[in-house]
């Protein structure tokens, strides 16, 4: 496709009006009219090419945010992006995330081709725990319900009675019949869920595995402490998979969601953001009235999407960036992921 330079600065134009206020990137990149209009010619191939191939692009708020204002038809946490698979009737789906996302959306959307720009997009969560694993794992605790967390792969999903994520995961454990959970992959949300259920006042016996994401475990309280002698006023926000130490000190804790929610309906000087650069990103488009320390870091894997490698995908796409699954597994995955919408809140 050829685009005219009318329509390449007409695109330059809508891309800046978003990203003109992002510069949480700690790699210093810079968003002006001249970058907009490096981007244009490929962000308008990307949009044609979606309506080409009937084609959607699905991004987690973690990925460039060219991806996520230039082509993305929804964004968000991976909640939301996996309804939004569910519900999905186009012919592909582009997942801009991780592979376990991408996963997600094929178990979900069998029958929709299923696209990940980048095979390498792992997640120090995901690949912590193999299915054979979780296996020798439940057969020393038989009588616990396995809880998944969405960053798994789907071999683990697979061996699991019920996912969870970030956003859902207190009120489903909350609520299940069981007292023994054995809580996988992720140690870290798993301490964070035993102490949620005793300020709760639930009684349940927490086991874990022994994974953590490579972003949230390197905050601590240290550097919350440095900040708010800093800037008074301050709001520190995390995610659930920080440590149970940073978790304590903190103004909220949530999904990337509830994250992004909370400062929009919080009044705060500054907010200090414990998660990955992306979601600073969206919060200064998307709340430009807002001040951001820094202090955010980088998801390698995330950042393995872009936009050439998601048109080369709706292109042609090459044998790694489509996702297959044996139906098997995917079946029973899928039933443990069912069961998750069946018991998250309904607000
Ligand atoms: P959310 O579901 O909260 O977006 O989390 C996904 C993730 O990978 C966080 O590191
Ligand atoms: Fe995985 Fe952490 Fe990256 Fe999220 S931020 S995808 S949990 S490694």
């Amino acid at each position: 496709m050829i685009a005219t330079d009318q329509a390449i600065e007409a695109e330059a134009d809508r891309l800046l009006r978003s990203l003109l206020h992002v510069d949480c990137d700690p790699r210093g990149k810079q968003w002006n009219y001249e970058a907009c209009r490096a981007i244009a010619p490929l962000t308008l191939e990307i949009n044609a090419l979606k309506r080409e191939r009937e084609a959607i692009i699905l991004a987690h708020s973690y990925v460039e945010p060219e991806i996520i204002y230039g082509v993305a038809d929804f964004r968000g946490d991976s909640y939301f992006l996996s309804v939004k698979a569910r519900e999905a009737k186009a012919k592909v789906i582009v997942f801009a995330g991780v592979v376990f996302m991408a996963e997600t959306a094929k178990i979900l959307s069998p029958e929709a081709t299923v696209l990940v720009p980048d095979r390498d997009s792992g997640c120090s969560l995901a690949d912590s725990l193999t299915g054979d694993q979780l296996r020798k794992l439940k057969a020393l605790y038989p009588d616990a319900t396995v809880v998944c967390y969405i960053n798994s792969t789907a071999d683990v999903k697979a061996e699991s009675d019920v996912c969870v994520t970030s956003g859902n995961v207190y009120h489903i454990v909350e609520h299940l019949p069981a007292k023994r959970i054995l809580f996988v992959p992720d140690r870290l949300m798993g301490e964070n869920l035993r102490t949620e259920l005793k300020r709760r006042g639930v009684d349940k016996e927490i086991i874990t595995s022994d994974g953590t994401c490579m972003v949230h475990d390197q905050f601590g309280p240290a550097d919350i402490a440095a900040a708010r002698s800093q800037f008074p006023g301050l709001k520190v926000v995390a995610h659930p998979e920080c440590t149970p130490e940073v978790a304590a000190v903190c103004d909220f804790v949530g999904s990337t969601g509830a994250m992004m929610k909370y400062v929009k309906t919080t009044g705060a000087p500054y907010y200090l953001m414990l998660t990955e650069c992306g979601l600073v990103g969206r919060l200064q488009v998307e709340a430009p009235e807002k001040n951001f320390i820094g202090g955010c870091r980088l998801c390698p894997y995330m950042k393995l999407n872009s936009l050439e490698k998601i048109r080369d995908a709706l292109r042609s796409p090459s044998p790694e960036q489509i996702v297959t699954l044996d139906e098997n597994i995917r079946r029973r995955a899928a039933h443990c992921i069912e069961r998750m919408f069946a018991l998250s809140p309904t607000d």
